[in-house]
């Protein structure tokens, strides 16, 4: 039966399709759907996310033509050129469907898409419906892009060494080494391409922000400048979504069990996220600074994640002997509830901002150890702005690990950042509740897509 008078109002999602993009832009979904939307997910057959996970939520799978595809993450760049290209037109006549059948699906308000998800624009702004982009990481690594393209404009690539310590123009706290650029190269065009790609709005009418006005008001209000248009700062979805699985990977669940019988704030938990890899040596030592260290640990070893070997076949031997019950080894852990355990006093992180939120929220102080991308940014702002983490300054130097872990789970300096990391979680709540931030940015940006002319 129809409601007669009550008009569905729905969004359109289009997710980039990785574990760290995914997550937030489903959590966001979920936000809107508690917020009375009806939500349809515009997602690539390419790591699809699984329906029976959002029953709330209609599922739209798009040709995306990538099977045979090389789609490894050293490929990404091709692969999201491939999607863009292959998916717009799929997905315009999905919209042009979703439209027809309003009745079922509820007026087409807007379409959100990740900044990475072009296609998403381009047919929305084809059929003239708005488009808004959703910055799944945070308004500083945003910022790192606009300072490349304008160092590239002023030729000052390659970097040299000697410039990489040197503070960053414009960019608060930064230094040019936490950009990602490697000393004396060029930049490739593509990447530059990429940059430019993702760092320009085009039609699109707002962007929603997974990060927080505590966190990164500065960022915040020097990019409010860049861009004429509103801003919506929202996050941390992970607080303000109820928990749902979101992951590609079955989640190891025993691993909590193993939890239970730890002492509080006792165990390091580790984890380097959906896609980065290290070398056997970091593997070998990361081991050996572990079991030296006598902490408990939980550590995540994603298959293949280790360069050269399907799972820890090339864990050191010895290791396991020698740390015994002291230490877990999972595949793929439920890591919002890991963080939020009551055993778990410390995060050995690659500081992915997925990863940073959940610890933040958690007041899991940090140990950093990224790898790439806005990983780079993350560590510096937990290093050295929020202090709540400690830089591991050598990774294939199992003294120095030792000694890191020691620092941040027994040494007064770990007790301080406890305090600092409990300090900003507490602020994090504030601003998810009635009269915070993001609560009161939630409701405008819930009056700005109502305000769209049907
Ligand atoms: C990628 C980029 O690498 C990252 O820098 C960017 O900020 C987002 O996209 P990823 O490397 O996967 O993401 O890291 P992260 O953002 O931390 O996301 C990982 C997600 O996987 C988190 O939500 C985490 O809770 C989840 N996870 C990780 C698990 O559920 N279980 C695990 O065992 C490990």
């Amino acid at each position: 039966m129809a409601i007669v008078g009550v008009q569905k109002q729905s969004v359109v999602l289009v997710p980039y399709p990785y574990q760290g993009h995914i997550t937030p832009m489903l959590q966001l979904g979920t936000i809107l759907h508690s917020n009375g939307f009806s939500v349809v997910v515009a997602h690539t057959k390419f790591n699809s996310p699984d329906p029976s996970n959002h029953p709330e939520f209609t599922f739209l799978p798009l040709e995306d033509n990538l099977s045979g595809f090389d789609t490894s993450y050293y490929n990404t760049l091709a692969v999201v050129a491939a999607i863009n290209e292959n998916c717009k037109v799929p997905f315009q006549d999905s919209l042009v469907q979703l439209m027809k059948d309003e009745e079922k699906n509820g007026q087409v308000r807007c379409v959100i898409h990740d900044p990475i998800m072009t296609f998403g624009r381009s047919a929305a702004n084809h059929l003239q419906i708005p488009s808004l982009v959703l910055c799944t990481y945070n308004a500083v690594y945003m910022q790192t892009y606009h300072t490349i393209l304008q160092l590239q404009a002023e030729n000052c690539f390659p970097l040299q060494e000697s410039r990489m310590l040197e503070p960053v123009p414009d960019i608060h706290a930064l230094r040019f080494k936490d950009l990602g650029i490697p000393a004396d190269i060029e930049i490739p065009q593509p990447v530059l391409e990429f940059f430019a790609n993702v760092s320009n709005l085009g039609s699109s009418v707002a962007i929603i922000w997974n990060t927080n006005q505590e966190l990164d008001h500065i960022a915040l209000s020097q990019l409010q400048r860049h861009y004429e248009v509103p801003f919506f700062p929202i996050g941390p979805f992970n607080k303000m979504a109820p928990p749902s699985s979101t992951s590609f990977l079955e989640e190891e669940r025993n691993c909590m069990e193993w939890l239970d019988k730890q002492d509080p704030n006792s165990v390091l938990y580790i984890s380097l996220g959906s896609l980065a890899s290290i070398e056997k040596k970091e593997l070998e030592e990361t081991a050996w600074g572990l079991a030296n260290s006598g902490q408990p640990f939980l550590w995540v070893i994603r298959p293949s994640s280790v360069n050269g070997s399907e799972w820890i076949e090339q864990l050191p031997k010895g290791f396991q002997e020698a740390v015994g019950e002291r230490g877990c080894i999972v595949k793929w852990s439920p890591q919002k509830e890991v963080l939020a355990h009551s055993a778990v006093g410390g995060f050995l992180t690659h500081c992915g901002w997925n990863s940073t939120l959940e610890s933040l929220c958690e007041a899991v102080p940090m140990i950093c150890r990224p790898c790439f991308a806005d990983q780079l940014t993350n560590a510096r702002y937990l290093t050295h702005v929020w202090n709540v983490g400690l830089e591991l300054e050598n990774v294939t130097d199992r003294v120095a690990i030792e000694k890191t872990i020691k620092k941040l789970m027994v040494d007064n300096e770990g007790n301080e950042m406890r305090k600092r990391v409990l300090e900003m979680k507490q602020k994090l709540e504030t601003s998810i509740q009635k009269g915070g931030s993001s609560y009161r940015s939630l409701n405008e940006l819930t009056e700005f897509i109502l305000s769209f002319p049907r």
